[in-house]
Order: structure tokens, then sequence, then C-alpha cells
């Protein structure tokens, strides 16, 4: 009899969950950062009056990339004369088109440099470059397009008014989306006629010094844009600066209500646009797929440090266990890592301090008896990181229901009727965005204009426009930017 040899028994089939894309990264060889900036005043860069400098590092690596100048009131005071002398001998007289051509400058050479920005972005802030190319940098030539438009059109904003511009603005930006809310800033204040002293947070100047430099090459008269670096106090001292007329802030609720007491008693007009802590809503009608890329993309887009980021869940009781099981699934697809690689979708938390912040939150959330549960993903040893994280069984007086964390951190509640949720998602101190989900149009209509927050998004989240006003009620601040109604706060109106 032929001997046959044993059988092999068949290999088991291994089905590799961790599935690994090749790294994409985006070359940052052609981007040059120098070793040192100093203040754009008048249209120069120039030497700090006390010679202080502090570096700006990238997050992800822990690395140098430059040391910048830290303004002091001095510096402060030579760009509010620049910026006043500049509003009067120049830009306030000049034609509102001619004020246009600046601006749409602006944007167009802000599109030739969309490359650089978008890696000088992730470079010094963390974030995915998928984002810094597609959301970030675009918004933010959007916004000076949109806005150039309105230039010689102020009176169409404002029918029958007579309009004039306020003379010089002083704005605050933080480090979420630095390079957009300098566009959000300066784009409506040119249009109307004003000039800007521009400070832009400490952890990430250098697309602001990048704008700069655009600015510079698109011919601006010198002082109608003054970019000045420093922390804290150097904003504090241009808000208290007696040559400003008005004050734009974005960041902070804590910095915001220090500046609404600076400016109490003072003719300073200002806007503040500060922190959220939004309502995402999924009713058990809702479209689930979806509206899980929606929860993912309400509090993991930009590592969740977005003002209006979907930080509380709301799930109807008879879909949550289907909804966080998915979401779970999903969550565990996510890359976190390399901001520069394009299959990045988590990047780096912008700072050890914010890092150190949303660490002591979610400690705070387990030991309130919090339910959590992160992704099992791998994150790499240097740099700030943290992995995407959700909470089940917290108490509607939770902090981490409470509070802004500014991070990849999402507490999660159920609730039974319509009536219930709309009280949750209003019992919050602040009041800047929500989401609701749902496939029936009238119960979309009916709770989003019962949630005190300035924008809803139905079935979907965290989409910008120019041409869409933004702003919060409560304690997320006053005043709109976008749209039209960017355009009231920069504007003195006679009737
Ligand atoms: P922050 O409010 O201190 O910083 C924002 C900007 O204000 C920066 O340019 C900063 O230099 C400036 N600033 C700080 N103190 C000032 C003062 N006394 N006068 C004038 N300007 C001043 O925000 P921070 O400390 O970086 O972040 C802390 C928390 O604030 C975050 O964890 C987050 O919850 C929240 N936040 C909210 C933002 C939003 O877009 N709503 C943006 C940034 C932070
Ligand atoms: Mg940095």
């Amino acid at each position: 009899m032929k001997k046959t040899a044993p059988k092999k028994s068949a290999p088991t089939l291994k089905f590799d969950t961790n599935w690994k894309y090749d790294p994409a990264p985006e070359s940052a060889d052609h981007v040059v950062i120098d070793k040192q900036y100093g203040l754009f005043i008048n249209g120069k860069m120039q030497a700090p009056v006390k010679g202080k400098y502090f570096n700006t590092i990238n997050p992800a690596r822990e690395t140098v990339l430059a040391s910048v100048a830290d303004a002091t009131s001095e510096d402060v005071d030579k760009a509010v004369t620049a910026a006043r002398n500049a509003h009067s001998k120049v830009w306030s007289k000049m034609k509102p088109a001619e004020r246009g051509k600046y601006i749409y400058r602006i944007a167009r050479i802000m599109q030739e440099r969309a490359r650089e920005l978008a890696i000088i972005e992730s470079l010094d802030g963390g974030k995915p470059i998928r984002e810094s190319r597609d959301i970030d940098v675009p918004l933010a030539a959007a916004h000076f397009f949109y806005y150039a438009g309105w230039a010689d059109k102020l009176n169409y904003a404002l029918p029958g008014k007579q309009v004039t511009s306020l003379g010089v603005a002083g704005q605050i930006i933080p480090w979420n989306f630095p390079l957009l809310m300098a566009a959000w800033k300066i784009a409506p204040a040119l249009a109307a006629g004003n000039t800007v002293v521009l400070k832009p947070a400490e952890t990430t100047p250098l697309t602001a010094l990048k704008l700069a430099e655009i600015i510079r090459d698109a011919d601006l008269p010198p002082g109608v844009v003054n970019i000045i670096t420093g922390a804290g106090a150097t904003g504090s001292a241009l808000v208290n600066h007696p040559g400003i007329d008005k004050v734009a802030f974005t960041g902070s609720t804590d910095v915001g209500k220090i500046i609404q007491k600076a400016l109490a008693g003072t003719d300073k007009k200002y806007t503040l646009e500060l922190g959220g802590k939004a309502a995402n809503i999924i009713f058990e009608d809702a479209a689930i797929d979806q509206a899980v890329e929606g929860i993912i993309n309400g509090i993991f887009f930009n590592q969740g440090h977005v003002c209006c980021a979907g930080s509380r869940l709301f799930i109807q009781e008879s879909v949550a266990a289907t909804v966080i099981r998915k979401l779970k699934d999903r969550m565990e697809t996510l890359i976190v890592g390399d901001p520069l690689d394009k299959n990045t979708d988590i990047g780096a938390i912008n700072s050890k301090p914010q890092l150190d912040k949303i660490k002591a939150l979610v400690k705070a959330g387990v030991a309130q008896g919090g339910s959590m549960h992160q992704s099992s993903c791998a994150i790499p040893s240097k740099g700030f990181w943290f992995r995407p994280t959700i909470f089940t069984g917290v108490a509607q007086s939770s902090r981490i229901v409470q509070e802004e964390i500014f991070g990849p951190v999402l507490a999660i509640q159920t609730f039974r009727t319509v009536e219930e949720v709309i009280e949750k998602a209003n019992n919050t101190p602040f009041g800047l965005s929500g989401g609701v989900w749902s496939d029936k149009g009238s119960k979309v209509f009916k709770v989003s204009s019962k949630l005190r927050a300035g924008v809803v998004w139905a079935n979907t989240y965290n989409k910008f426009d120019p041409t869409s006003p933004f702003g919060g009620y409560k304690e997320s601040g006053m005043g709109r930017e976008g749209g039209m109604h960017g355009l009231y706060p920069y504007v003195q109106v006679k009737d």
C-alpha cells in the first residue's frame, strides 16, 4: 500500500485587525523656518525693544522649531502707534474697492503658499496634515476672499446707514486654529476699514509670522496689519492699551472674563469667542452609521482642541448599546501619531500643560464614577499624546460633563424623550454649538431651536463656511464672527 504523507492541518486564518497603512509622510524639506523671528510692526520685522525671546516647539517631537520675540508693553505701544497712523493717514482714506484688492491679494498668496502653511501649522501645533491641508488653510484663504468682497459693499450690509470704521483693533487668538483664527480676525477688520494689531498664541506663532510675510508681499501699506508675539502679558498689554478701539478675543472663558473686567467702563468695543461644551444628540431614528461618523468628527477632530467640539454625547436609550458598540469599533481604526503623516487622524496634543489638563480631568472623571474606554492604539513615546477616550455612566454634575476638556475625550449620556434631552443639553454654562441627528425634519427643527447655542448642525458636525456667522450664548462669549454679522463689530453706524 502506498504510504501517504500525514495531512497537514490547514493554517488558521488570521484576521489582523491592526491594519497597517504604509507611512505617507508629507515632506517638510521645502519649508523655511527661520531660527529667530522679530515682531512685524509698521511693515517690517523688528527686534523686540527689551530683546527677549522664547521658543516654540513641535509638540509631536518636543524639538525647538524657532525662537520668537516676547513683546513687552513698549513693543505693543509701537505696534498700536503704527496701526493708528496707518488708519488715520492711509487705510481709512483709501477707496473701499482698493482695500478689497489688497485683501484679495492676501487670499491669493495664501493659496499659492498653501502647502507650506499647512506643514508649518502641523509642525508648530501638532494637528494632522490632512486637517491643516484640507480645512485650516483653505478656510483661512476663503475668509480673506469672502471679506474682500464686502470691502466696497458695506452700504449693502447696513442699508440706509452711514458706516465708518472703528479705528485700531487689538486681536488675540488661541492655538487650536492659529492661521484660521488670524483670518477670522484680520479679514473683517480690514474690510471694514480698520487697522490691526494681532497677537497669536505662544505655542503656535509661526503661521501668523508667515502671514506677516504674505502681508508684506501683498504690499499692504505699512502698519495696516501688525503681528506681535508673546504670552498672556503681551495680550494683556494690548487689551489695556489706551490706543485701541476694539478688542477681539478667542480663547478660554477665564481669560475672556479677565478681558471683560479690564474693558468695563472704557469705550472700547469687544467680541469674545470663548469655550464650549456642545451637546451632540442622536435620536433613535437617525442614520446610525452616519451619526457615528459625526460623533467621531465632533470630538476627535483636531484632537478635540475645538471650542465647538461635540464633547457631550446624548444617545436615545433604545439605540445606546448599538451606537456605543459601533463607536468603539470605529475608534479602534483611528490612527494616532505623526501629524505630518497623511494617514494620521489624531495628532499631538498642543502642549504639555494642555496634556496635563486633559489627564487631570480624565482622572476626575474616573474618580467621580465614570466608566472609561480608550482605543488600544499605540502612541509615540516622545511628544504629547492622548488616546481617543469615551466615558459612559457619567452624572450631569460630573466635572467631565460640565467643564471644557479641550481634548479627545467624550462624555456619553442617554435620554428617553425630546424634552429630557433639551433640558440636559442646555444644562451647561456654555452655549456655543450643538448637533442633532434624526431623520425627522420637524424633530431637528424643534430641538435645534430650543438649544441655547450659537450654531446647531443637523445630521452633520463641524461644518464651517466664511458666509456663516459663528459665536456663543452664555459663557461661550458674545458677538458673532463670519458672514455679514462678522462685519458689525468692526463698524461705527450712524443712522
Ligand atoms: P488662553 O485663553 O490663556 O489663551 C488664548 C490667548 O489669550 C493666547 O493668545 C494667550 O496668550 C492670550 N492670553 C492669555 N492670558 C491673557 C490675558 N490675561 N490677557 C490677554 N490675553 C491673554 O487659553 P490657554 O491657557 O492656552 O488654554 C486653556 C484652556 O482654554 C483650554 O484648555 C481650553 O479649555 C480653553 N481654550 C479655548 C479656546 C477656544 O477656542 N474656545 C482656545 C484656547 C483655549
Ligand atoms: Mg509650537
